[in-house]
């Protein structure tokens, strides 16, 4: 079998630069890649972090302009990965998050910023590298999707071309007149190119001038064609059906591992399931709750967004506490529920705990030591959380929708009947009924064992995932070489 050279391109990679989900698979696939015969290197800004982590970094390519300023082109190793990093201080050497300003408003400049990655990428595409020279660019989300607008507007030699969705909520829409400054022609203002509701959109880019799209689970690829799941884009993506799959995102199973994670207060694995207690108290005292055994201690390891539904949770909350459930939360993003968490840890001394922060130490640590983690999304591409959380034996109460859907059993009657089962899910709205369910489960100690086990014993790694990858880009390399 040949090696595939795949060029990826993101804003975000795993330990370089991480917000969300999008860098731990942006950080793990290429590494699992490697065993299907793919070489894939990872094109990112050049954002602080990035050009500090870049080791014995040389610069293979320079821009006389790119978009305001010069810029240069690095490659080096970084925690195992080859990396391309867009040296481009007037778009990248700034304060803040990837997006945002150290005020938490979006950079007025995104459209270039992101241009700046695309155009770059779309040239290492073309060839401007000899010594790598892709047969696939894969992007990811919007931030990369216009390398694929300027391939096709761009002259005939380009290699295939993926676009992978890991959010449609996020579309990166921009006035029309930053066509002329990013350099598109007057003709990719079009319904069959980056026009979308009388702005550009630089996800439309990505989803229309892509050979393949893929999103992060199944039922995510047939959720986004119906109209409530579709964001605006649902016709585009029914229009695209045939090229459109679905692809379940895997976890790393070197870093997320009980048995030898440095960041966890007790190591533990299936056959050593004891020393979890360890973690749960550690996790109680860390969160200030009262060190109960008993107790069934609820998780949430997440960005606070209307997206994950936590308000949801905080409406339960009285409800749920009635049970005797403890409360553990980490997470970070909108103010309106930061302090509502704050407000409600305050009231529920030893009862609630949380974590306003992000913090991934303390992540390992919760997943280590919760009962259950509970992640109540209105919607879920795919969900990482719940895919550590099996692996560390955390109950997972999930809504069914998404990836949540496709990567939990549920443990009804049936299931339990038949030894099977690896967490809980509840229809949409129904979450109440969720916790109670689980509260059932664990009042029935031999039960509970089970599932865990269970949980446990699931291939949530990168392998599968990383196979079908393999198997797309090779499909596409031979269709387009028929
Ligand atoms: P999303 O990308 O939508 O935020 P995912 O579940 O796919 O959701 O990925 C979230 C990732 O970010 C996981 O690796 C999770 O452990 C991590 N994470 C989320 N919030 C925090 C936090 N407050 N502190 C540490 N890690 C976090
Ligand atoms: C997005 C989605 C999340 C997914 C992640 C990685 O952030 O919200 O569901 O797991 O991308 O694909």
């Amino acid at each position: 079998m040949s090696q595939v050279n795949v060029l990826a391109v993101a804003s975000e990679v795993f330990p370089l630069i991480k917000t969300g989900g999008l860098a731990d698979v942006t950080g793990a696939l290429p590494l699992a890649l490697a065993a299907e015969g793919v070489r894939s290197v990872t094109m990112v800004p050049g954002y602080p972090t990035v050009l500090a982590a870049l080791k014995g970094a040389e610069v293979v390519w320079r821009f006389p302009d790119l978009f305001g300023a010069p810029a240069r082109l690095l490659r080096g190793k970084a925690s195992g990965l080859e990396v391309l990093a867009v040296d481009a201080p007037h778009l990248f050497d700034r304060p803040g998050n990837p997006y945002a300003g150290p005020d938490g408003r979006d950079w007025p400049d995104n459209a270039l910023r992101f241009a700046g990655l695309a155009r770059a990428a779309a040239d290492v595409a073309r060839g401007c590298l000899p010594s790598f020279v892709p047969e696939i660019v894969h992007a990811h989300d919007w931030q990369a999707g216009l390398t694929s607008a300027f391939l096709h507007y761009g002259g005939e030699r380009r290699p295939g071309t993926v676009m992978t969705i890991h959010n449609l909520a996020f579309q990166g829409s921009f006035p029309r007149d930053v066509l002329g400054p990013i350099g598109l022609p007057p003709n990719a203002w079009s319904i069959d190119g980056v026009e979308f509701h009388g702005s550009v959109s630089y996800l439309k880019a990505g989803l229309a001038l892509s050979d393949r799209i893929t999103t992060v689970s199944p039922t995510y690829a047939a959720e986004i064609r119906s109209a409530e799941g579709g964001m605006g884009f649902d016709g585009l993506l029914r229009a695209r059906s045939r090229v459109l799959f679905g692809i379940l995102n895997g976890i790393d199973d070197g870093i997320w591992n009980p048995a030898t994670d440095p960041l966890i207060a007790a190591n533990f694995d299936a056959r050593r399931m004891v020393r979890r207690g360890i973690n749960k108290q550690a996790v109680q005292d860390r969160f200030g709750l009262a060190r109960s055994p008993d107790a069934l201690l609820l998780g949430v390891v997440s960005r606070l967004s209307w997206q994950k539904g936590l308000d949801l949770l905080l409406d339960a909350l009285g409800p749920i506490l009635d049970l005797g459930v403890q409360l553990a939360v980490i997470g970070t993003g909108e103010r309106a529920l930061e302090e509502g968490f704050r407000a409600a840890a305050e009231a529920n001394r030893g009862r609630v705990g949380c974590v306003i922060g992000y913090d991934e130490g303390l992540a390992h640590q919760l997943q280590a030591g919760v009962d259950a983690l509970v992640v109540p999304s209105r919607f879920e591409p795919c969900g990482l959380t719940q895919l550590c959380a099996l692996r560390y034996g955390a109950i997972p109460v999930v809504a069914r929708v998404g990836g949540l859907a496709d990567t939990i059993v549920d443990a009804n009657e049936a299931a339990i009947g038949t030894g099977g089962g690896t967490g809980v899910q509840f229809a949409p709205g129904m979450l109440m009924s969720g916790i109670e369910r689980t509260v059932a489960l664990w009042r029935q100690p031999e039960v509970w064992s089970r599932l865990r086990r269970n949980a446990m014993r699931g291939d949530v790694s990168w392998r599968r995932p990383a196979a079908h990858y393999a198997a797309l880009y090779r499909e596409l390399i031979d269709a387009r070489a028929r």
